[in-house]
């Protein structure tokens, strides 16, 4: 079987039917070589046709995420990207909670420019990176680990319609106590900071408005999951996890469990 697949592999190097299949051949060769490594990584196709998206690109190459390690955030850019799309018709101002170089803030400004109301972005970051780590953030966080300076953010978003707020969440939050949003970024890697925000968010969005919590998911981040899901627990909202890492939830509508983990009914015969 192994010669079998060498075989293809082969072919498909060498005189392949289509790109593609060149470059499932290399994909093969990787995914050989990280079965040895990485056993319990999960590739995807790589004939997406976002990969190719040339404005999406430019964006990344801005940010230097389209090479290296970075580009690991690639995913989750392209989701915040995609989601941003979903909230164009909900009236409200947008907020980050956790900035860092301002990538996704660049991302929610942009989209503010194409929308037809005035809307204010909220910036909320120590710009001194990470709070103290709670006993809910594991032992891979330190304080102060993430910083970016705000002049260095500043230069990378210049826009006007921007309210920076430095400081320690959730210390300036009352500066938009009077605002209703329909887009909320969290990205603040620690249990306590990301409960603070979901607190102070959820009840100000619109209907239809969409908070994101970009460490929703990941082992690394298990305080920043347990404080959305432990805040969650009594809305009717749920957070949808998604294959990039992060989660999601759409104000006002209700979300079901993961339900391939509920014990399985009998299946009744369909009726005629
Ligand atoms: C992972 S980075 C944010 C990345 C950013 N959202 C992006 O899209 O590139 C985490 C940020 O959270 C900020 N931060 C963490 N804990 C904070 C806290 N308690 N108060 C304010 N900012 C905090 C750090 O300063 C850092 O800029």
């Amino acid at each position: 079987m192994y010669l079998k697949t060498a075989f293809r592999i082969l072919k498909n190097l060498i005189s392949p039917e289509t790109p593609h299949h060149r470059d499932y051949a290399r994909l093969d060769i990787v995914r050989f070589m990280a079965r040895l490594i990485l056993p319990r990584y999960r590739f995807e196709w790589p004939s997406l046709d976002w990969w190719n998206d040339e404005s999406f690109n430019a964006y990344l190459q801005q940010f230097g995420e389209l090479q290296g390690a970075s580009s690991l955030r690639s995913r989750s850019r392209w989701m915040v990207y995609q989601l941003l799309r979903l909230a164009e018709p909900i009236p409200g101002d947008t907020a980050e909670c956790g900035v860092f170089a301002g990538a996704s803030s660049y991302l929610i400004c942009r989209f503010l420019q194409s929308k037809s109301q005035a809307c204010t972005h909220f910036i909320f970051d120590s710009f001194e990176g990470l709070s103290q780590p709670s006993v809910e953030d594991g032992l891979e966080w330190s304080k102060g680990l993430l910083s970016h300076s705000l002049e260095a953010t500043k230069a990378n978003l210049p826009f006007s319609n921007i309210s920076w707020q430095k400081g320690w969440i959730p210390d300036r939050f009352a500066q938009a106590a009077d605002r209703r949003f329909a887009f909320v970024h969290i990205d603040v890697d620690l249990y306590q900071p990301t409960r603070d925000s979901i607190e102070f968010f959820y009840s100000r969005m619109n209907e239809g408005g969409i908070l994101v919590c970009d460490d929703y998911g990941f082992s690394g981040c298990p305080g920043a999951t347990l404080a959305v899901d432990e805040f969650l627990k009594d809305k009717p909202e749920k957070m949808v996890a998604m294959a990039s890492g992060g989660g999601f939830l759409i104000k006002g509508r209700t979300t079901a469990g993961n339900f391939l983990g509920l014990p399985r009914h009998e299946l009744t015969p369909a009726t005629e």
